[in-house]
């Protein structure tokens, strides 16, 4: 069997994720513009480390891996880390060594790129936070490639009963609002003095693409922000990682998170009502079925009635 090996090209952007959803799609259903979004327009995709295997012309797999290419302040420290965001051989054509060699010149390719830890899935624009724990075959190949486990993350899910369920979190001294768009420089400077890094990058992203501020929740105390919430919908200006999966649904899918709270104002109650005021908003817009995606604070969330609903394993190999 010959296999041809070609770089990630553009024109084949929908035969690949017709190939996706053939392996993936009952759990993972992709939306063509998704990928076009985190695959084939994002800046961060190294070229040279991503790979189309072919057989005669169909496609049989393909890899893509990145680096952090942006030149923001908030990534600077994340150069020596590549990531695989995603490799799929169609099931037709494994055990041939197609998987094994998109690997190795995915791998090569991130060498030379002064990459020192490669981590699965985790990528600006990523798909999965880790391997979805049920593709138990691909832990195996992994760890037999020299992938360590590192940790577990989860996707909850939780359902509201309609309209008046959530209430608006009442505290004197705090109140739980929507970012108002002139309030966007005071917001990244929240965001680069208590959170910076990734969550300063897709912050800094979702106004570039358009963003206006609704798809923030913020806590604000004595007109200063002390605490964030991202609630995305259909309607955010690009189709945000707890809401990747929404045509598994029948109604809309709203997401929440990341979100978070000074570090000084923690224990205080208002982690998790800043979570209740982004279900509230959701709900308020329509909104019953919600995700929040990559995290491990089971019990927190818990709390407000929400369940795990997919697991992932985290993997990552040092060089
Ligand atoms: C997670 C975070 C938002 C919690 O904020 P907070 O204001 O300290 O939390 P609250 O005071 O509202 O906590 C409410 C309840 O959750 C519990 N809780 C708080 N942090 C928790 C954690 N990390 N794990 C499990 N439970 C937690 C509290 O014990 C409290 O329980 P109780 O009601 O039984 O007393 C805050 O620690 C934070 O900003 N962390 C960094 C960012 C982050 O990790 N965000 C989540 C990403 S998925």
């Amino acid at each position: 069997m010959g296999i041809d090996y070609l770089p990630l090209a553009r024109d084949k952007g929908e035969e690949i994720v017709r190939l996706w959803n053939k392996e993936l799609g009952k759990e993972f259903p992709l939306r063509k513009e998704l990928f076009y979004q985190n695959s084939l327009e994002d800046k961060n995709v190294l070229l040279e480390g991503s790979w189309i295997a072919l057989e005669k012309e169909k496609l049989v797999g393909f890899i893509i891996s990145k680096i952090w290419k942006e030149d923001l302040e908030c990534v600077k420290n994340k150069k020596d880390t590549g990531y695989i965001q995603v490799i799929l051989v169609d099931s037709d054509y494994r055990n041939k060594g197609i998987g094994s060699e998109l690997l190795r010149k995915a791998e090569e390719a991130l060498k030379a790129n002064g990459v020192k830890t490669v981590v699965l899935g985790q990528d600006p624009w990523h798909y999965f936070p880790g391997i979805p724990s049920e593709y138990i075959d691909t832990v195996e190949w992994f760890k037999k490639k020299g992938y360590v486990e590192f940790g577990e993350e989860y996707d909850l899910y939780c359902r509201l009963n309609g309209e008046g369920q959530v209430t608006l979190p009442v505290f004197p001294e705090v109140e739980f609002k929507i970012l108002d768009k002139w309030q966007k420089n005071s917001f990244l400077e929240f965001l680069n003095r208590c959170f910076p890094g990734r969550w300063e990058y897709e912050a800094i992203k979702y106004f570039e693409k358009g963003g206006e501020g609704r798809e923030f929740v913020v806590a604000e105390k004595k007109g200063k922000i002390i605490g964030f919430c991202r609630i995305n919908d259909s309607k955010s200006p690009f189709i945000a990682q707890n809401v990747y999966w929404a045509p598994l649904f029948e109604e809309e899918l709203g997401g929440i998170g990341p979100l978070g709270i000074d570090p000084e104002e923690r224990g205080k109650g208002y982690g998790l009502a800043i979570v209740q005021a982004g279900m509230y908003f959701l709900n308020q817009r329509g909104i019953r079925n919600i995700v929040i995606d990559w995290t491990n604070l089971v019990d927190f969330y818990g709390k407000l009635g929400c369940k795990v609903w997919k697991r992932y394993i985290k993997y990552e190999k040092q060089f």
